[in-house]
């Protein structure tokens, strides 16, 4: 049995008054429920801060990034080291803004993935395929693509201590689901290509969805059979929507 996950990431939004009022709403509602690991990612300046708030072992700090590099002349960048500091668990790695807007290659993810890892941290890698790619046929080698080169250079049993969140890019922030059944089809391609080279692993992993999930969809999309959660991003913002999403995977 898989333990569900459910991943706010805050993107670029918040401020110290906002993280005040949804850390205190998350906390007395995850409190009630143990079957499922909460992780709150907000941006750098914020992490000290939501690591003093969070109040239940349910919670969990992510970050929303971390650098390829361990130390270094990197202007602006944050060790993952730096990370597990300050009280991170888990970081997301490679998400599709991050590869878009800042030119991360699959290599450079990769490569962040490691930091993470050796840092003692849990990555959560991100994956997924544009309209383009997936109007083009090409979804599925694109999707194992971006697996198998951190698989490449991290190896199998890296994976055990790592998420993947499965994220089409045609429906983050863009009120476009993909149906459960798209959703779920994917989660099984990539819990197929983990299985090649290991199938206890491959059973054990957390496959998460992200992509516009929201209150009203979440239940379906968590029921099926290869989703063991979401990284969720604009319903995170507001703690009520938020709150319904942790119930639907507990
Ligand atoms: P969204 O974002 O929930 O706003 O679509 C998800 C994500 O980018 O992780």
């Amino acid at each position: 049995m898989r333990r569900p996950i459910v991943a706010a990431n805050w993107k670029l939004n918040g401020s110290l008054e906002m993280t005040q009022t949804l850390v205190s709403a998350i906390n007395s509602h995850s409190a009630n429920y143990d079957s499922v690991d909460v992780v709150i990612s907000p941006p750098f300046p914020y992490l000290i801060k939501v690591a003093e708030l969070i109040s239940t072992n349910n919670v969990h700090l992510g970050a929303q990034s971390a650098a390829e590099y361990e130390s270094g002349a990197y202007t602006g960048e944050v060790a993952a080291v730096m990370l597990a500091e300050v009280g991170c668990q888990y970081v997301i790695v490679g998400h599709s803004e991050r590869r878009e807007y800042y030119g991360e290659s699959d290599e450079v993810v990769a490569a962040k993935f490691l930091q993470v890892q050796q840092a003692g941290l849990i990555p959560i890698l991100c994956v997924g395929e544009s309209l383009e790619q997936r109007e083009q046929g090409v979804m599925q080698e694109t999707i194992v693509r971006q697996v198998n080169t951190v698989v490449d250079l991290a190896g199998i049993a890296a994976m055990q201590n790592s998420v993947i969140a499965y994220e089409p890019i045609w429906a983050i922030g863009t009120g476009k689901t993909a149906s459960p059944e798209q959703a779920q089809e994917v989660h099984a391609l990539i819990r197929a290509e983990i299985a090649k080279q290991s199938t206890e692993i491959a059973e054990q992993l957390r496959i998460l969805y992200g992509g516009s999930v929201k209150a009203g969809n979440a239940a379906e999309l968590f029921s099926q059979a290869d989703i063991d959660g979401g990284l969720i991003g604009g319903a995170s913002l507001d703690a009520e929507q938020f709150n319904a999403i942790v119930s639907a995977a507990s």
